[in-house]
């Protein structure tokens, strides 16, 4: 069993050291936010993420998985350190902000002087690596015996205890000339992993780090190609699911990731596909990458599009409208609304003089902090009480399983518009709802009363 470090305890780093205690390693979850780290350490996960709070829990209790501030205690602890710090979007540019992995780097590289290895983990644009190799090389008392390697991690908010413990795949990225010692470790240290043959596959490390971008950015574009599909859709009269469907069958286009609505948000796919396209504008391949400008752009059309939908419903104006939002999180199952469409949508609707309340079964408090002036209620009903306009923005099973009539009876105005395609549409109709979807024919139904 390895002694494991890992800097950074957010969406990445606590769900990372929970599960390597949870394969049986000795971790120390680093942080500089000492109310955070009271919290893991009390074995509370202070985000929600279905499933991490039992592993956390257990691991604590276990004596394997404790927390710190102190670098030199990571330092004099661990010989794997891996760098589990967010890369958020640089202010007013494209480029990822990288003073938290440089932080990490800066800060522990001098107390390393013994053999070690470094996995940075974070999505960071190509090169990075290679750029704090060479600061490793001056920083470390150890020399040369400090080795960096990129360990890309691919998990997604919601199942990120299923996607670390059970990955579709492991990367690593290995400083070609000194490669040796990183791979061994990271052999080790995820050995019951690679027993249950889940494919490993050791590359440079420029590669590595271009794998989970490029990853993204393929994601990002399947989303962003369905949502340009919903378009057509909508101006030809066809319905974006049943097409989707269709083509999913072919197994070379696949049906995941193809579910048209309001678009892409959260802390990752928006800012990676910018921070890509700023770095191959450095590389001098900004050609290469043009076409992630129009999937951004897609992107951001929907929510201004949703908008115009709602504002078409209302019969043109939405001044004095009384709006209910369901759902307020990127994604169901999470509490995290960075870049969140439906928190944008709800803020957009506000600003053209709608009375807006917010319901998310999750994600209130999170929300409140980042759009205080909306109105928030406790549940569906009560959001919806008095509402003209009903708009389902994160598809929540418990939306899905809201009934239309007990609904019925609050709102103002039987009118609802499926912003995920996620009810049943013919449920909602036989109960006298004006029903409208996402690239479907009841979709263009508002665009023809413009
Ligand atoms: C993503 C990647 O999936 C993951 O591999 C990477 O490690 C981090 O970024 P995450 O941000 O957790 O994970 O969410 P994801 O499930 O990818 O969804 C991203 C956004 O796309 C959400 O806003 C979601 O609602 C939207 N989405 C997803 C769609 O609009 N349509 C789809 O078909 C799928």
């Amino acid at each position: 069993m390895t002694n494991i470090a890992v800097f950074g305890t957010g969406y990445l780093g606590a769900t990372h050291a929970a599960c390597m205690a949870e394969l049986g390693h000795e971790v120390l979850g680093v942080d500089v936010d000492k109310a955070k780290l009271a919290k893991l350490e009390a074995g509370e996960v202070p985000f929600y993420e279905p499933g991490l709070e039992e592993v956390l829990r257990r691991n604590v209790d276990a004596g394997r998985l404790r927390f710190t501030s102190s670098y030199e205690e990571a330092a004099a602890f661990a010989d794997a350190h891996f760098i589990g710090v967010g890369t958020p979007q640089k202010k007013g540019e494209y480029a990822a902000d990288l003073r938290y992995v440089d932080e990490v780097v800066e800060t522990l590289a001098p107390l390393l002087t013994s053999p070690a290895v470094i996995f940075g983990k974070s999505t960071v644009p190509v090169g990075t690596a290679a750029r704090l190799t060479k600061r490793l090389r001056v920083l470390a008392p150890a020399g040369g015996l400090v080795e960096l390697a990129w360990n890309p991690e691919f998990l997604r908010e919601g199942f990120a205890v299923q996607d670390t413990l059970r990955p579709d795949r492991l990367v690593l990225g290995v400083d070609r000339e000194t490669a040796g010692r990183a791979e061994n470790l990271a052999r080790e240290i995820y050995a019951q992993l690679l027993a249950n043959e889940i494919p490993f596959i050791v590359t440079d490390l420029a590669t590595a780090e271009l794998v989970k971008t490029s990853a993204n950015a393929f994601l990002a574009t399947k989303i962003s190609f369905i949502n340009a599909m919903a378009e057509v859709c909508e101006a030809a009269g066809a319905d974006v699911t049943m097409l989707a469907e269709a083509i999913g069958h072919d197994e070379r286009i696949g049906r995941r990731f193809l579910n048209a609505g309001i678009g892409f948000g959260g802390g990752c796919l928006p800012k990676d596909i910018r921070a890509f396209m700023a770095r191959a504008g450095e590389l001098g391949a900004d050609q290469a990458l043009t076409f992630l400008r129009e999937v951004d752009a897609i992107n951001m059309r929907r929510r201004v599009r949703m908008v115009e939908s709602a504002r078409d419903v209302l019969g043109g104006s939405l001044i004095g409208a009384r709006v209910a939002v369901l759902g307020a999180a990127f994604k169901p199952n999470s509490d995290d609304v960075r870049d969140s469409p439906a928190l944008n949508i709800a803020g957009q609707l506000q600003l053209q003089g709608a009375s807006v309340t917010v319901y998310d079964p999750k994600a209130i408090e999170n929300s409140r902090a980042l759009f205080p002036t909306l109105n928030y209620a406790p549940s569906a009903e009560h959001a919806c009480s008095g509402a003209d306009l009903t708009l389902v923005l994160t598809e929540w099973t418990e939306f899905r399983d809201l009934d239309p009539d007990v609904l019925g009876n609050v709102v103002r105005t039987r009118t609802i518009i499926d912003g995920r395609n996620c009810l049943d549409r013919e449920r909602w109709m036989e109960r006298g709802w004006s029903f409208y979807g996402v690239g479907t024919p009841g979709a263009s139904r508002f665009e023809s009363s413009r």
